[in-house]
């Protein structure tokens, strides 16, 4: 069958991979690899880290002869570790004897981030551990920003390995707060390391549906021809989360959701819905592209900018809906750092000119979903005036909508009109051309975001990280409006915890030519 095909592909490209990443060791004449994990007592080393390793490892992707540091202040064990992140590992009863073989390759080193004898006391350690001064070192810094300064520099300082061994540097987001500290971390980063020994990750590039948008794009003429002014009346790039900070809000409320989703994770996926047609599928053809179109947007005005702010839902019987933002621990009691925002955004180039990027994102809401909806313009003509038009709420044809559900349940789907099966005359109903991945591959899996980073950073592949030039461009279309955010000048809307959004910000969105239906 078809799904049996699908699958043996799929089959078949992982085996492919896999060879890749064995001979990845022996071709460039060391033979082992160090993976550290900055931050290891912490919670994304605990929720996505070191449970991407194990999967990576669990499905053969990582090289022969790999070990595994954690780093950290905490005075904790490995066996701590991996307690902490139990829940997340997702043992099956069979692989227990592969996932205990995993355990063994993982150490811990205790130290701090910013004294060199720690430092010179952990590449010690991994000299010992792996037995080879030129093992491929790899360190993620899963750590709180204020820290990867001194890290870095005593990572590139005492724990570089000896050639023919290379470095990799994975940085989590947020990188800075805003353009001016962005580009002194750069800077920081840059008298330390080339951009080659940088991997800046946004996790959003490694899902599925993100990484799709180019093939969608770029390999179907029919909708390479559309894809600009004259089809499109707008573009909608959603984010909604049906949590709210969960204690993590200590870190939120500096951030915002404009830095901690908009600057980052939608500018992204806005950059590769309207870059022009790279050169070719090499990393720094498309990432000249997404700059390129970046560089055609104008710093965000802030009346295209719509806040808010999520309160608890009393009537609700769950005990955390029941919370607004300024009830969890680590937000000051008179806050008002946005969980919710929306932006417009226009690109000044002959393909975009005038089409409305609204890009929105929040906390809160009533369910968890990622997607873009690419709005076509409305079918010209009156001939199907008189008719029927089913539920279209204008009483006019309902306009195509081409949607990509990044989360959850991937999915592409086409919005178009149809006749109304059964009936006579032009009784007209919208429907949708439906690619649910769930139904279309059955069986095939979707590797975890983090999973597809972790094995491009072995690899070497750089496709899917940020860029320097990436960064500075996306901070500087947000940076007026978050100085404006910070000094309160733009008003901040409660919105109850569990709504679907702010209607202030839909009737933007209306006013910008967005038919909702
Ligand atoms: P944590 O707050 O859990 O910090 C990680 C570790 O850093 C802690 O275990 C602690 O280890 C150390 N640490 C914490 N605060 C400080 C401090 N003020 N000074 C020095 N060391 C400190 O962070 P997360 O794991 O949540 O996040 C790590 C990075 O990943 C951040 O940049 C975050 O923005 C990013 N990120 C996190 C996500 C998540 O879901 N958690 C999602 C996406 C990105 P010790 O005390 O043992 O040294
Ligand atoms: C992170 C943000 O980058 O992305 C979080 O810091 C957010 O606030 C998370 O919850 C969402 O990621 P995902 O993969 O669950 O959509």
């Amino acid at each position: 069958t078809i799904v049996e095909s699908v699958i043996e592909k799929v089959d078949c490209i992982y085996e492919r991979l896999r060879d890749q990443v064995i001979r990845m060791g022996t071709s460039t004449g060391s033979e082992s690899h160090i993976f550290f994990v900055f931050g290891a007592s912490g919670d994304l080393a605990k929720k996505k880290i070191y449970p991407t390793l194990w999967w990576l490892y669990r499905d053969g992707f990582i090289p022969e002869g790999t070990h595994f540091i954690g780093y950290a202040r905490s005075q904790i064990t490995t066996e701590k570790i991996f307690e902490n992140a139990a829940k997340y590992m997702k043992v099956k009863d069979n692989e227990r004897d592969l996932y205990e073989k995993f355990v063994k390759l993982n150490s811990y080193v205790a130290g701090s981030y910013d004294k060199d004898e720690d430092f010179k006391h952990l590449t010690n350690e991994a000299n010992q551990i792996s037995n080879q001064e030129s093992a491929h070192r790899l360190f993620y810094l899963a750590l709180p920003p204020s820290v990867y300064g001194s890290v870095s520099e005593l990572i590139s300082k005492h724990c570089r390995p000896k050639s023919p061994g290379w470095m990799r540097l994975i940085v989590e987001k947020p990188f800075g707060k805003d353009l001016e500290s962005s580009n002194k971390l750069s800077e920081h980063l840059n008298k330390f390391y080339t951009e080659e020994e940088i991997y800046r990750i946004d996790h959003y590039l490694g899902k599925e549906m993100v990484q799709n948008i180019i093939v969608l794009r770029f390999s179907n003429q029919i909708l390479s021809r559309v894809w600009n002014r004259d089809s499109i009346a707008a573009v909608n790039i959603i984010f909604k989360e049906d949590i709210g900070t969960q204690g993590r809000g200590g870190y939120f409320d500096e951030f915002g959701i404009i830095r901690d989703v908009i600057q980052n994770h939608l500018m992204q996926i806005l950059s590769i819905v309207a870059m022009e047609k790279p050169r070719s599928t090499k990393g720094e053809d498309i990432r000249d592209e997404k700059v390129k179109v970046l560089r055609c947007i104008a710093p965000i005005k802030p009346e295209d900018v719509v806040i808010g702010q999520y309160t608890g839902d009393k009537n609700s019987k769950d005990p955390e809906r029941q919370q607004g933002y300024l009830d969890d621990k680590g937000v000051p009691k008179d806050s008002t750092t946005p969980t919710f925002a929306q932006v417009v955004i226009f690109i000044n180039n002959e393909r975009w000119a005038g089409v409305p990027f609204i890009l929105r994102a929040g906390k809160a809401l009533n369910e968890k979903k990622a997607e873009i909806r690419i709005q076509f313009r409305s079918t010209p003509g009156g001939m199907f005036d008189d008719d029927n038009h089913g539920s279209d709420p204008n009483g006019k044809l309902a306009r195509d909508e081409l949607v990509i559900r990044v989360q959850p349940n991937e999915a592409i789907y086409l919005k178009l009109n149809t006749k109304r099966p059964g009936e006579m005359g032009f009784s007209i109903e919208e429907t949708e051309l439906d690619l649910t991945y769930g139904n279309r591959y059955k069986g095939v899996k979707l590797p975890d975001a983090y999973e597809r980073l972790i094995l491009d950073v072995f690899m070497g592949s750089k496709i899917n990280f940020v860029r320097s030039d990436e960064l500075e461009q996306a901070w500087r279309i947000v940076d007026p409006i978050l100085e404006e955010i910070d000094k309160k000048k733009i008003p901040v809307i409660p919105y109850t915890f569990g709504s679907n959004g702010l209607n202030e910000a839909f009737d933007a969105a209306r006013k910008h030519g967005y038919i909702f239906r």
